[in-house]
């Protein structure tokens, strides 16, 4: 349905009107019908999980500024992040690393005497090893998640991450468990999630995928949970492991991990394999976070959408092996991967966070919904001040980004049932680039509503999208929708409300909702009877 009025007004006039880079455009309705009745796959809440890793401002100065810090702070860990982060439920926190993994040692960062080193990988910045262990689960503790350790399998031993294992999760019977204790803790903490390894393919050693699966065999036997809380099988609490698995679409570690999988006998298996793929059109990642035009914006998003593709090829090897789906697909590295901001120190992977990767984390979001079935975990990079953050911080200031706003927005999808949808996506074209102009998915969540995620990719024209629930009428049609001036609109600690999510609301008619979804905008909408 065309607004007539404004698809006759000249073109030049509509460009000056748009406060963007991009000249204003009508396009016609869009219909979404909502299949309550054939339920999906639970939407795992782990998929909004984080990712921590010591580099750059991402643990020092992001998370942890010390107990004598002016900044305030509960025993070293800041205060306004850990408020900010408790909001959006997070899941889980995947720590210490990425590459850092590959190279930490844990017991520098454990008791009275820290030993400082070079973080090789980032910026040979030192490490003060003053955020160990036993603050990232106090860290835990106050934001209410889930721990997700990765063990050092590139330049560690077995015995040291096994006995890293025995530090964190057993009684003080053993002399592991004890020194835990003597640091102050006496329970064992729970380990919810362990990482056999970071980028093994990489710079986690480089290992041929044979190499590798000899290696996790080994480390899948041995390091061990001993918390008494998450023995058994079948017990909901009992630890993950998950494998070094694929990067992009190279299928080499899908197929070797999930083969030796399916030839396992009882003495190792694995929970999950990972997968890291970023949003980044160009290697090495050269594009601007801040100030760019619609050739970038279309550019990321259409590689954003590659997620999908990627997830199915993978998922249909895992398929071939594992057709009961009992390895998860944990996708513990996305997000967009930028040029580092001017004048930041180099390796420190610091860039802005703009309405664009807002829309880049829902249509992520959307997909891993969509293969609920095979990705039950994925960790955004990275949480505070590095890549595609949630939080922005300089000393005492924190800013929330676009990217954070979108977690707050799809709280509902967290364990939520997938419910199908039906629509025609349209199009949104900037030159050779062709995407779809909506995106739509829709859940059934734990407080019983329906709620729906609409997003439009087109940065110059609203979306009118009508809704039908066959078989029933909406009482009430509301939610939140996250836009903003421009695609490339930022929160700064001086503006730190541009792009924030305003209420918005469907209108109800004949058992029919209509909504008018804003240009370059992600809407939440919540559908009751
Ligand atoms: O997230 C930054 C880095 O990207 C991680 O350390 C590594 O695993 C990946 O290559």
């Amino acid at each position: 349905m065309r607004k007539m009025g404004l698809a006759v007004a000249p073109l030049a006039l509509l460009a000056a009107l748009v406060p963007s880079a991009v000249a204003a455009r009508e396009n016609p309705a869009t219909t979404v019908e909502i299949e309550a009745g054939q339920p999906g796959a639970k939407i795992d809440r782990h998929i909004f999980g984080q990712f921590a890793e010591h580099l750059g401002t991402g643990i020092y100065g992001g998370v942890w500024v010390g107990p004598d810090s002016p900044i305030p702070n509960v025993r070293g860990i800041r205060s306004d992040v850990v408020a900010a982060l408790k909001a959006i439920k997070v899941p889980d926190v995947r720590w210490p690393g990425g590459c850092f993994a590959d190279e930490y040692h844990w017991r520098n960062g454990v008791g009275p005497h820290r030993r400082s080193t070079v973080n090789a990988n980032w910026g040979g910045a030192i490490e003060p090893d003053t955020f160990g262990t036993d603050e990232y689960m106090d860290f835990l503790h106050q934001i209410g998640a889930e721990a997700y350790v990765s063990v050092n399998v590139g330049s560690g031993t077995l015995e040291e991450a096994s006995d890293w294992m025995a530090y964190m999760t057993a009684d003080q019977r053993s002399s592991a468990g004890a020194d835990r204790a003597a640091n102050g803790h006496a329970e064992p903490y729970a380990v919810k999630y362990v990482g056999l390894g970071n980028e093994s393919w990489g710079c986690g050693g480089n290992m041929r995928p044979q190499y590798y699966t000899d290696l996790l065999k080994r480390y899948a036997r041995f390091t061990r949970n001993y918390n008494p809380a998450q023995q058994g099988d079948t017990n909901p609490n009992a630890m993950q492991r998950i494998a070094v698995g694929p990067t992009d679409d190279d299928t080499s570690y899908t197929e070797g991990v999930m083969e030796a999988w399916s030839k396992r006998d009882w003495s190792w298996s694995i929970e999950g394999l990972s997968l890291h793929s970023y949003t980044v059109p160009h290697w090495p990642p050269s594009l601007p976070s801040v100030g760019f035009g619609e050739d970038d914006y279309a550019s990321i998003l259409e590689t954003t959408l590659k997620m999908d593709q990627r997830i199915a090829r993978h998922a249909a090897i895992m398929d071939k092996y594992d057709p009961d789906k009992k390895v998860a697909l944990v996708v513990d590295e996305w997000g967009v991967w930028l040029a580092e901001n001017p004048g930041s120190p180099k390796g420190f992977l610091q860039q802005q966070n703009s309405m664009r990767d807002a829309i880049v984390a829902a249509l992520n979001f959307n997909i891993f919904a969509r293969h609920a079935d095979r990705v039950r975990m994925a960790n955004i990079a990275q949480m505070v001040n590095v890549l595609q953050s949630l939080i922005l911080t300089d000393g005492p200031k924190m800013v929330l980004t676009p990217t954070y706003y979108v977690h707050q927005m799809y709280l509902p999808f967290q364990d939520a049932t997938f419910v199908p949808v039906k629509f025609d996506a349209g199009e949104y074209r900037h030159g050779q680039i062709k995407l779809p102009r909506i995106d739509a998915v829709a859940v059934k969540a734990t407080d019983g509503k329906l709620y729906l995620s609409l997003v439009n990719l087109d940065p110059a024209a609203s979306a009118e999208v009508k809704v039908t629930l066959p078989g029933g009428r909406f009482g009430k049609a509301a939610g939140q929708v996250l836009t903003a001036p421009n695609v490339n609109s930022v929160n700064t600690f001086e503006q730190p409300n541009t792009v924030t999510p305003r209420p918005i609301a469907g209108k109800l008619a004949g058992g029919v909702m209509t909504i008018d979804l804003p240009a370059k905008s992600v809407a939440m909408v919540a559908l009751e009877h």
